[in-house]
């Protein structure tokens, strides 16, 4: 039967972590939206895109030779036959994937690709980002807001990155998100979709949150 959870959430609020391990629950498969706007953005430096012409941005975005896989145990992102599961984290796409997603025909694009690939798994999927249960997925069984308190979304995402957090962390994700609110709401729940803060547990305590939530 179809089963499609739609989670959306700011930077930092737990969403890959949580989302895959509610797919391997259910055995759904999995897609993180962000990887596909950060491979975009990847191939855009790659192949020397001028960033503040949002035409190429567009050209770029449909002729990107991007193949994302979709299994919640093992992560598979390559463009152009290039593993870029590493290249797509680092500083240089984070701090300029928002070009991407800030330009409108560019997300109609992606937004595309990504119901294409809700529809390839059966509609069994969780699908992750900014957008997901109000314009990829607003028809999905189960709608999560994710949120949590800056402070908490500072303190784990500077616990990811570790040795490799970069000096200007609060920028890239508070003001990463300020950048990306301006064209994606995802700092209210809209009608219909379930509103978590996580800022006060548990990794698996929020991964119950949701469970709850779908078998209810
Ligand atoms: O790393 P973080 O969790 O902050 O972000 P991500 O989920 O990897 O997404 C990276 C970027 O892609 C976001 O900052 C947004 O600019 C963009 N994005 C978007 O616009 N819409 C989505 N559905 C997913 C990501």
């Amino acid at each position: 039967a179809r089963l499609v959870v739609a989670i959306d959430g700011p930077s930092g609020s737990g969403k890959s972590s949580v989302s895959k391990e509610v797919a391997r629950r259910f055995n759904l498969a999995y897609l993180d939206t962000g990887a596909m706007y950060r491979a975009v953005t990847w191939w855009c430096l790659h192949t020397q895109v001028d960033l503040s012409d949002s035409d190429a941005i567009v050209e770029a975005t449909r002729s990107v030779p991007l193949d994302m896989g979709t299994d919640p145990n093992g992560e598979r992102i390559t463009v152009d036959g290039q593993d870029v599961r590493s290249e797509i984290r680092g500083d240089d796409v984070t701090n300029n994937v928002s070009a991407i997603a800030t330009t409108v025909p560019a997300r109609e694009v992606l937004v595309a690709m990504q119901r294409q690939i809700v529809a390839d798994s059966g509609h069994r999927m969780v699908a992750e980002g900014r957008d997901i249960t109000t314009v990829v997925a607003p028809d999905a069984t189960v709608r999560i807001l994710l949120t949590a308190s800056e402070e908490a979304r500072l303190a784990r995402r500077g616990k990811q990155l570790g040795a490799a957090a970069s000096s200007n962390l609060k920028d890239q994700v508070v003001g990463r998100d300020a950048k990306d609110s301006t064209v994606v709401n995802f700092t209210e729940a809209q009608d219909g979709v379930h509103l978590l803060d996580s800022s006060e547990l548990s990794m698996e305590q929020t991964v119950q949150g949701v469970i709850d939530l779908v078998i209810r």
